[in-house]
């Protein structure tokens, strides 16, 4: 059988954490003959880490397989250690009062912090998945962080919106959700993300031409991806989980394993494609292969209603990015 694999999990004890390590100890993030061994970081606090302690009685008594080990950790130099993939959860969330610029240095502390300790301690190969908010930010801060490891291997999260895309066309355009290819999402994970669907098709016919509504585009489905974490807030009374760790472990599946040739979304450093400055973090369309790797789609026409949506998109990662630069 294969040597088990180091999975570093942060926030582990919270909600997302709560609907991911489950499914990541079960193979489904890695596949059914991989091995894992959980590396559970949570904050040194003793409600966070007695939390943590229930979250593994639970693993423990699901009689996983795969799992190979489970450790709890409060230091991210631990643990990290020797890592080879670390799904960054944990974040700061925006408390009453707290202004843009708090949360901001807030989430740069912490991200700083991890990217040193990836630096220091992790698998060289370390395949890194920011699911904590500002996703964008906080990986390219923790890429910042980490100067001896591949700038390529950090990654933030724009999987979800990109399967909210894909539920909402499926929907409109009544055909089955699992067949639709060549999506993609733009940009920051935030409202202003732009899901294009130009390219997209279900078996072989073009879902623009099926939808062949602009208006519609613009004025709903836009609307409706882009606030779909606000709307589900207002009914659940909590934010996402299930699907934010759904959309988790699809992407870092589809990392590890390869898409065979179809589109997916990830949130991956420019090399200055489309005309995004290089480094910054943006979502765009990759095609990933069985040995890890992920490339960009190049040559994509961009129009000018899309131009306007990537440049509103880019120039609130620049925003973001310029807060906090200085503490870098
Ligand atoms: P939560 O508040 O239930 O859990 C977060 C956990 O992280 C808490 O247990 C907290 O103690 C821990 N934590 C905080 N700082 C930490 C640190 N420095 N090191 C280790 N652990 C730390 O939040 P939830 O619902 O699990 O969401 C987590 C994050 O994911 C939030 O920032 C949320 O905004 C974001 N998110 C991102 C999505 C995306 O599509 N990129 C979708 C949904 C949520």
């Amino acid at each position: 059988s294969k040597k088990p694999v180091r999975v570093a999990v942060t926030g582990a004890a919270g909600q997302i954490g709560y609907a991911l390590l489950f499914r990541i100890a079960s193979g489904e993030m890695l596949g059914k003959d991989q091995p894992v061994i959980l590396q559970l970081l949570e904050i040194p606090d003793e409600k966070a880490q007695n939390a943590l302690k229930g979250v593994i009685m639970e693993l423990e008594d699901c009689a996983f397989p795969l799992l190979a080990g489970i450790e709890a950790h409060a230091d991210p130099l631990t643990a990290f250690k020797d890592t080879d993939y670390a799904l960054l959860v944990g974040a700061r969330p925006r408390g009453p009062g707290m202004e843009r610029a708090d949360l901001l240095a807030a989430n740069a502390q912490i991200f700083t912090a991890q990217g040193k300790a990836l630096n220091a301690v992790a698998s060289r190969n370390v395949k890194v998945l920011v699911v904590g908010n500002p996703a964008n930010t906080n990986a390219y801060i923790a890429m910042k962080s980490a100067p001896d490891l591949p700038a390529k291997n950090f990654t933030a999260m724009l999987r979800l919106d990109h399967n909210r895309a894909a539920s909402q066309l499926a929907a409109k355009a009544n055909f089955a959700v699992g067949d639709i290819k060549q999506l993609t999402v733009w940009g920051n994970h935030s409202p202003t993300m732009y899901a294009d669907y130009r390219f997209a098709s279900v078996n072989g016919k073009s879902v623009k031409d099926m939808i062949n509504d602009q208006e519609w585009n613009a004025n709903v489905f836009l609307p409706t991806v882009g606030k779909r974490g606000a709307a589900i807030i207002a009914a659940r009374g909590l934010s996402s989980a299930a699907s934010a760790a759904n959309a988790a472990i699809d992407h870092m599946r589809d990392w590890a394993l390869g898409s065979n040739g179809e589109w997916v979304t990830m949130g991956v450093p420019s090399n200055g494609e489309y005309g995004i400055p290089a480094g910054i973090v943006f979502g765009f369309p990759v095609t990933t292969t069985a040995d890890g790797e992920y490339k960009i789609v190049e040559g994509l026409e961009i129009d000018a209603f899309s131009q306007e949506c990537i440049n509103k998109t880019l120039a609130e990662l620049q925003g973001e990015q310029d807060g906090v630069k200085h503490l870098l």
